[in-house]
């Protein structure tokens, strides 16, 4: 018998804990039984399974909504634009998307263009007839052709070079494309799913990224919520991942470690499902016992490099751009404006002023009243 009180061992799942004292497996006394259930969750009762949808695990509201957005626009045949942080499932969404459509029993094809040097880009989509460049010593199919009556999954899409880009526009309108030194037009068939984990709105306005392709692409925009913005999920994924490395590598662990339960949920998780993902297996492969325990010291070091490089850019960036605009009088335009002085094109400058929120009427203002410190 457990000596717990009901309503302490509570989850955030709302279950009492499993009582471990009658456990025949247990390889503990009755004791120190009851000492670890105090500590521990137990995974079958308190995070009970979620249903997956096409191996999505999540029934937080914010997960919800994209599954509901996934299952209106997978039988349409309409091109899908997949934003989301890094790690939060964008290829999940799309391959689910193809699973659900009437494309399914054909390939889904997917290529990085973060991983693809962009001058291949082209040939990479396009496919290349032999002598197009040096070293194309025969014809080779493009991921267009190939993914054919498929669907073709385009990822991190704001990585395409311009020049690409307008190609890419001009085979989405026409829904032809030639091979990368060919002239022949191939018809194709193909359903189009880009992603990224940039800001598009950004990209366009700072003239990295063309408008009209963006707008050609973002038929029907979802947008994949990071794991901080869906708690709820947090354990029923952990869940998910145990279940799967205990498989995998053959081991049983059947608890959460109550604190590690709760630092998972506190966690930001910058790294997101991937993150906790690699979390787990690393927690499994370590565990000894039938329980997970994640230190805490491994959330910090998972966490710390990168958004710390990433403020101390952004740091330097609004610097920089303080300096140039109260040299200039807050001018961001012209030969003496900020932009100039900064040595890049003003609508760069301008987006960059909005995304990192300074405000330039300040510098007018302070110019206008002290004009002899300028
Ligand atoms: N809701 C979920 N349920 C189960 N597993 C998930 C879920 N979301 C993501 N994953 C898993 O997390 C990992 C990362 O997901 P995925 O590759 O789809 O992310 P992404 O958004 O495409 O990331 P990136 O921008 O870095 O390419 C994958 O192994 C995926 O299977
Ligand atoms: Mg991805």
């Amino acid at each position: 018998m457990s000596t717990l009180n009901p309503m302490d061992a509570r989850t955030s799942m709302g279950r009492p804990p499993d009582v471990l004292a009658s456990d025949p497996m247990s390889p503990f006394g009755t004791g120190l039984v009851r000492e670890i259930d105090e500590q521990a969750l137990d995974l079958r009762e308190e995070i009970p399974p979620t249903p997956l949808f096409e191996g999505i695990v999540g029934s937080s509201g914010a997960i919800s909504r994209v599954l509901a957005q996934v299952m209106k626009v997978a039988p349409s045949d309409a091109t899908v634009l997949i934003t989301g942080e890094s790690g939060t499932g964008k290829e999940l969404i799309a391959r689910a998307i193809h699973k659900r459509s009437r494309r399914s029993r054909a390939p889904f094809t997917r290529m990085n263009c973060a991983a693809t040097p962009p001058s291949l880009i082209a040939a990479e989509l396009f496919g290349y007839e032999k002598g197009a460049f040096t070293g194309a010593n025969q014809r080779h199919a493009g991921r267009f052709e190939v993914a054919n009556h498929g669907t073709f999954f385009l990822d991190e899409v704001a990585e395409i070079p311009s020049e690409t880009q307008v190609a890419l526009l001009r085979v989405l309108q026409e829904r032809e494309f030639e091979r990368v030194g060919g002239t022949q037009s191939i018809p194709f068939d193909v359903r189009v799913i880009a992603a990224t984990n940039r800001d598009l709105g950004t990209a366009v306005q700072s003239g990295q990224f063309r408008l009209d392709l963006f707008y050609r692409l973002n038929v029907f925009p979802i947008h994949v919520p990071p794991l901080r913005e869906r708690p709820e999920d947090i354990l029923p994924l952990a869940r998910h991942f145990i279940d799967r490395c205990n498989t995998k590598l053959s081991k049983a662990i059947r608890r959460i470690d109550r604190r590690t339960a709760q630092r998972l949920e506190a966690h930001d998780w910058p790294g997101n499902i991937r993150e906790l993902q690699n979390l787990i297996e690393r927690a499994v492969i370590l565990s000894d016992s039938d329980t997970l325990v994640v230190q805490n010291a491994w959330l910090r070091a998972d966490s710390d490099p990168i958004p710390s490089l990433r403020l101390s850019i952004v740091n330097q960036q609004r610097e920089a751009i303080a300096v140039a605009l109260a040299q200039s009088r807050g001018r961001v335009s012209g030969p003496q404006g900020a932009a100039a002085k900064l040595g890049m094109p003003r609508t760069t400058l301008e987006s960059k002023i909005k995304s990192l929120r300074i405000d330039k009427g300040r510098y007018r203002r302070e110019a206008s009243g002290c004009p002899s410190t300028l």
